[in-house]
């Protein structure tokens, strides 16, 4: 396969993973994946992501990982189902082998925002892609561990940023299937 080939069989090949193997996730290859990131576009350079790395047995994975849990608690009307949901997540991110929240600095007005939010959107796929280079997968999660508003200052990110997701990183245990419409579905040539 020549590289335009590899390129695009990476960007085809990629799916969402949430089912990991117990496989440690270096540091290494968490730098590297990071160091792509960095590499997306961003109008007037502001390169505005920033990434939380949650060790695996750390103290920030635990309390994530709770606040989640109590948010989850407090807002699925079902009490029954609440507990059994949030203490599913508060796993889920415990057992992750490496989990990375990222933000999106906030740039003044609502127009540069909204840029930085596309740009920090762009390196979680440009993280995705190298993941998936390197035979790991990448689940991001915009739901519950994105919700408590705690969480912010719990990791230290800027006042005013935005939460772009929770990224649920390992080596997958299953690779899910996924489809897409064609090109001729979603473009105009005009
Ligand atoms: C901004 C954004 C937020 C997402 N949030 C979630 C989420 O909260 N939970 C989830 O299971 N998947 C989430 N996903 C993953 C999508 O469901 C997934 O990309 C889609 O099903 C297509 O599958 P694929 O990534 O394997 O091609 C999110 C994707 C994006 C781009």
């Amino acid at each position: 396969m020549n590289v335009t080939e590899s390129v695009l069989e990476n960007i085809k090949t990629r799916r969402t993973v949430r089912d990991f193997t117990d496989r440690e996730v270096s540091n290494s290859v968490l730098h590297t994946i990071l160091d792509a990131a960095l590499w997306a576009p961003n109008h007037r350079m502001t390169e505005p992501w920033r990434f939380y790395v949650l060790g695996k047995s750390g103290e920030a994975r635990r309390q994530a990982a709770d606040l989640t849990r109590e948010w989850t608690l407090g807002n699925i009307p079902n009490q029954n189902q609440a507990a059994a949901s949030a203490d599913a997540v508060r796993k889920e991110m415990l057992d992750a082998p490496a989990l990375i929240y990222v933000y999106s600095l906030p740039g003044g007005s609502a127009e540069i925002d909204e840029e930085n939010y596309s740009a920090a959107s762009c390196a979680v796929q440009n993280l995705m892609l190298a993941a998936h280079a390197h035979g790991l997968g990448v689940g991001w999660s915009t739901g519950k561990p994105t919700r408590h508003p705690g969480l912010a200052e719990l990791l230290g990110a800027e006042p005013g940023s935005k939460i772009v997701g929770c990224l649920y990183i390992g080596y997958p245990a299953t690779m899910p299937e996924s489809e897409r419409q064609t090109v001729g579905d979603v473009t105009r040539w005009l």
